[in-house]
């Protein structure tokens, strides 16, 4: 079976480019299940319910975040009531939302899904060791193919995590850097492993913000409106191929769709 990761969509032109173009991406690459970081969705921070249900309809089969889950607070409700959206698991009980998600794909394989939070150079948060952990013993046994979005700063940590999985899980996919990194690998115990998978959205930026505002802030110290850019938008994501009955990963490749390669994809032009 084959899934996509799809790293962190930034604003509208993260959302657009996957919403055009992930039906057509579904068919062309034989996708089974669609994982999407989403926690920039919304003006570059957190992810409103009418994006939420945008990108499910378009072909998201299941939804992770990071530290900017909840700067829309609405998404609090979708949180409580939807199955195929996730919390990080390492945040404390009290925080809204699900630390697993159980989803099925096409191919009727059932797919849990995992977000953990990093803990270097990030907001301090309870262990994410741990909070696997705890995961990995609450799933049910039947679902073997499960999938770690372990969103984090440091290559290490990343690293760390993946060997610390390989063999219990099917992949340790970053997220959260927004760029993408070219160590994608299967570690001996059969675990699919990816520092970052990288940003979807406009790469004519940092890290999809509008260059001059960021540069104006960082050199002057004044306070600035880090405005989602625009130019040379791109989807980023990861494909893993999987054994359904072992979940062993068998395959994981990068996936770069640029704007024309998605408007040619999707059949349309963007207006
Ligand atoms: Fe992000
Ligand atoms: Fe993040």
């Amino acid at each position: 079976m084959r899934i996509l990761l799809i790293g962190d969509i930034v604003g509208k032109p993260g959302e657009r480019i996957v919403t055009r173009s992930l039906p057509a991406l579904r068919r062309r690459e034989a996708i089974d299940l669609v994982i999407a970081n989403a926690e920039n969705a919304a003006e570059g921070s957190g992810l409103a319910p009418s994006q939420y249900r945008r990108l499910i309809a378009a072909g998201v089969d299941c939804i992770t975040l990071g530290d900017h889950i909840y700067r829309r607070s609405e998404i609090c409700e979708v949180l409580a009531t939807e199955t195929n959206i996730v919390k990080p698991a390492n945040y404390p009980a009290t925080a809204p939302g699900r630390t697993w998600a159980v989803v099925t794909a096409a191919n009727g394989t059932r797919v849990a899904v995992v977000s953990l939070l990093g803990r270097v150079f990030m907001r301090p948060v309870d262990c994410p060791w741990a909070a696997i952990d705890r995961v990995l013993g609450e799933l049910p046994a039947d679902v073997k193919v499960r999938v770690v979005d372990f969103h984090a700063e440091a290559t290490s940590d990343k690293q760390l995590m993946g060997r610390y999985l390989d063999g219990k899980v099917t992949a340790v996919l970053g997220t959260h850097t927004h760029v993408t990194t070219a160590d994608e690998q299967i570690f001996p115990g059969g675990t699919a492993f990816q520092c970052d998978v990288g940003m979807t959205g406009p790469h004519e930026s940092i890290l999809g913000r509008r260059i001059d505002r960021v540069l104006e802030t960082t050199m002057t110290f004044q306070p600035t409106q880090f405005e989602v850019a625009s130019g040379d938008v791109r989807l980023s994501g990861t494909i893993v191929d999987a054994d359904p009955a072992s979940g062993r990963a068998t395959a994981i490749r990068r996936l770069i769709v640029t704007q024309s390669e998605a408007d040619a994809v999707s059949g349309e032009r963007e207006a």
